[in-house]
């Protein structure tokens, strides 16, 4: 079953995708038959491809030797039939179930009975694709990204009849070609797709009910590490693309909330705002994100009591920060670690990490009506000046709030204000992410580590969901949760069961 290098491998559709699986196969060594529909197109890719090639030569990333090697490999190929002795068919055409279950049919028809056949579909059912198929069994996902020359990540995607041989020489091909293959079980958005909703529903549903501009909740998501904030990102997307891939995983999962698409978007959707090819997103183009205005915070006071609360290297941060900035009055903070929660006191007005309830509830909670809450703070190493949301409760006092982005700011944050909604901007972005993540392994689409290499190759997030899920807690993502289905109820903030089975599982503990 295992292919080498020598194998033929055809590729269907010489677009965006296919074009790029015809350049990494051939660059791997094997001959490459191109074939498209569209008269001339596979001809056109294959230009296109020469010069791309030649211009990593000219770059000095690839001997020039290399470069021509790799396009003499690449032949357009008028009929299917010529292609007959592929060892591998890929498949990178249009996304309709129709046209590939056809395509597959006529391939069969063609090629020799062990030769495998592989789809690039991103939403479409593997398990559909196969349907009518003799050997049902040879064909599995093989889905890049794009661009496909620089993505790492490849989900090799298993269908219900899909051989297991074939998943895994689809796997042992795609290492070969420099990927990181992982395995998926064919399901609505397979792991990327899916398991990403939530970075862009939990920015649209805070800005659905303005509790906040999109440049802080991007600059609040740069801070915990992402590349691009959300809004940035699916202005690059486009937001009739990013608006499809929700829909299609909403439509594939019988209509579940958890994945509703979003009305902000769909508007934008309507009226053309369809991010940077448009000219106009949730920014104009190519100003692209504006810069958030510098602000200026009052001196932080104290009539002699600060208190670090809190146990573990957050509220040890904190403790340091504190004492720096209480040094030249030639004082320090005092420390209370069993009070249940992290943060700081000052002459009894708290600031406190966000455990996902609003800070009017804390505040009532706690009985300090002086009360403001912070986000998770997941930067590897915080450095001066890190965005960081915060909501005030609506019982401080005018003295309070003008005291708690100064404090904020005195321990070295960038403080952005935000409504008082549940689990603020970060913590809620990713309890969900890692409830997505969770839900999958559940349901047997991907293993822990899978899901972690397919969130940071394939969409290129700072940490696995998992590696979140390891620095905080079972019981502090399904605190966060809770708090969401608290306050907006519905099936959106649902827990996955898995998370609550792994609250009493001991750390390290097998999954
Ligand atoms: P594209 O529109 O750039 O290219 C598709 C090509 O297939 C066109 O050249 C078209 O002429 C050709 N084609 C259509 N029907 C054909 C047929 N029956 N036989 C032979 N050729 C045919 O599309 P793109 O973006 O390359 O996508 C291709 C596939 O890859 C789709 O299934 C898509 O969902 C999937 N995909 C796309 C990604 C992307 O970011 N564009 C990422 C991952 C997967």
């Amino acid at each position: 079953m295992n292919l080498s290098s020598h194998d033929p491998v055809l590729v269907i559709g010489a677009g965006i995708m296919g074009a790029g699986i015809a350049q990494v196969a051939a660059q791997s060594g094997h001959p490459v038959f191109l074939f498209d529909v569209r008269e001339g197109a596979a001809a056109q890719a294959r230009a296109t491809l020469a010069r791309t090639l030649d211009g990593l030569a000219a770059k000095g990333k690839l001997a020039p030797e290399a470069a021509q090697a790799a396009i003499g490999r690449i032949a357009e190929v008028a009929s299917l039939a010529e292609a007959a002795s592929a060892r591998i068919a890929v498949e990178a055409i249009v996304e309709n179930l129709e046209a590939k279950r056809a395509l597959f049919r006529e391939l069969e028809g063609l090629m020799a009975d062990d030769a495998i056949l592989a789809t690039n579909t991103s939403s479409i059912s593997v398990t559909a694709i196969a349907n009518g198929l003799k050997r049902p069994g040879r064909l599995v996902g093989m889905h890049f990204f794009n661009p496909v020359p620089l993505m790492k990540l490849v989900e090799v995607v298993s269908g219900l009849q899909s051989d297991p041989a074939v998943a895994g020489a689809v796997f042992d091909l795609a290492r070969a070609w420099g990927k990181v293959p992982v395995h998926a079980k064919s399901t609505p958005g397979f792991i990327v797709n899916r398991i990403a909703r939530p970075y862009y529903a939990e920015t649209l549903a805070l800005l659905q009910e303005q509790a906040a501009t999109p440049e802080v909740l991007d600059a609040c998501l740069k801070a915990a590490g992402f590349r691009m904030g959300p809004c940035e990102l699916m202005d690059l997307i486009g937001h009739d693309t990013n608006f499809a891939v929700t829909q299609s995983v909403y439509e594939a999962n019988f209509f579940d909330k958890r994945y509703v698409p979003s009305g902000v978007q769909r508007e934008m959707v309507s009226g053309g705002l369809l991010g940077r090819k448009a000219g106009r997103g949730f920014y104009r183009y190519p100003e692209g994100v504006p810069a958030l205005p510098v602000a200026v915070h009052d001196a932080p006071t104290t009539a002699g009591e600060v208190t670090v609360h809190g146990e573990g290297p957050l509220a040890d941060a904190l403790e340091a920060a504190a004492a720096q900035a209480l040094a030249p009055q030639g004082w320090g903070p005092a420390r209370e670690r069993a009070s249940g929660w992290t943060g700081l006191t000052v002459d009894g007005a708290a600031l406190a990490l966000t455990d996902g309830r609003t800070a009017a509830e804390r505040a009532a909670a706690l009985g300090r009506p002086d009360l403001a809450v912070f986000d998770l703070v997941l930067a590897p190493a915080p450095h001066r000046g890190l965005a960081l949301a915060f909501a005030l409760a609506p019982q401080a006092s005018a003295g309070w709030a003008a005291q708690a982005p100064a404090w904020l700011a005195a321990l070295g944050f960038a403080p952005l204000p935000v409504a008082d909604a549940p689990g603020l901007v970060v913590a809620r972005t990713i309890a969900m992410l890692v409830n997505e993540a969770a839900d999958a392994v559940l349901q047997g689409v991907c293993t822990p580590e899978g899901a972690d290499a397919a969130m940071k190759l394939g969409v290129n997030y700072p940490a696995g969901p998992f590696e979140w899920l390891a620095g905080w807690s079972p019981g502090g993502v399904i605190a966060v949760l809770e708090a969401l289905d608290a306050t907006y109820r519905g099936e959106r903030y649902r827990v996955s069961p898995w998370l609550r089975r792994h609250v009493w599982a001991p750390a390290g503990a097998p999954r």
